[in-house]
């Protein structure tokens, strides 16, 4: 059973997939946190992150990486979406992807292109949006807790950036899945949001 969770950056869906993950017993991916660690690896490896040969070379990152917080930052998000439109690197991080939504029993993963590119066979697929102004007050909260004083405004303009950026590109844009569920969490809390969720994929594979 695989079950593809997509939506812009800070709709809850990556909160969303370790909720169904946790429900139906299977085993998660956050496929940010791949071009993350690619855009991590740029900046440590002081790499172009336009250059398509310079973030390809970046892929080759160990699996350490992706356990480091750091990992979680805004500018890492920004990188990462400017990575994450080479065609090459994309491609480079495809199989890792695939091998783990076909392991054996299943698995969430969440990301942009998981019911488009990744599984587009998936069992279950959603997909999460909320208005920009309600993501950017998610994360500004988010980044408040953890110390970073970031202005509401600055969150709200990077995430309007990353937005089309994440849209807009040729390679793997965020759209929605003929086939998804939509879910709009603006007016949702966490627990409203993960209960509807759980409704519409037990909908789905019912559906099957
Ligand atoms: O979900 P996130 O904010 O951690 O993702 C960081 C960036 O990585 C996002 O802006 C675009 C890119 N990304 C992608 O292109 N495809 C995915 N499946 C997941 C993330």
């Amino acid at each position: 059973m695989i079950i593809a969770v997509d939506g812009p950056a800070a709709s809850g869906k990556g909160t969303i997939a370790r909720a169904l993950a946790g429900h139906y017993g299977l085993p998660h991916l956050d496929t940010g946190l791949l071009y993350r660690a690619v855009a991590f690896t740029v900046r440590r490896l002081e790499l172009d992150p336009t250059r398509e040969a310079d973030a390809v070379a970046a892929c080759d990152f160990d699996d350490l990486t992706l356990a480091d917080p750091a990992l979680r930052d805004d500018d890492v998000g920004q990188l990462a979406s400017i990575v994450s439109a080479h065609p090459l690197v994309r491609a480079s991080l495809l199989q890792r992807q695939r091998r783990f939504a076909n392991q054996q029993g299943g698995a969430v993963l969440d990301g942009r292109d998981i019911g488009t590119v990744i599984a587009p066979d998936a069992d279950a697929k959603l997909f999460v949006k909320a208005t920009p102004q309600i993501r950017a007050r998610r994360r500004h909260t988010e980044l408040q807790s953890r110390g970073d004083t970031t202005s509401f405004d600055r969150v709200l303009a990077d995430i309007r950036v990353r937005d089309a950026r994440d849209s807009g590109r040729d390679a793997a844009p965020l759209i929605m899945a003929s086939d998804a569920a939509l879910l709009d969490t603006t007016f949702l809390s966490i627990e409203e949001s993960i209960r509807r969720a759980t409704v519409l994929v037990d909908a789905a594979l019912a559906a099957k």
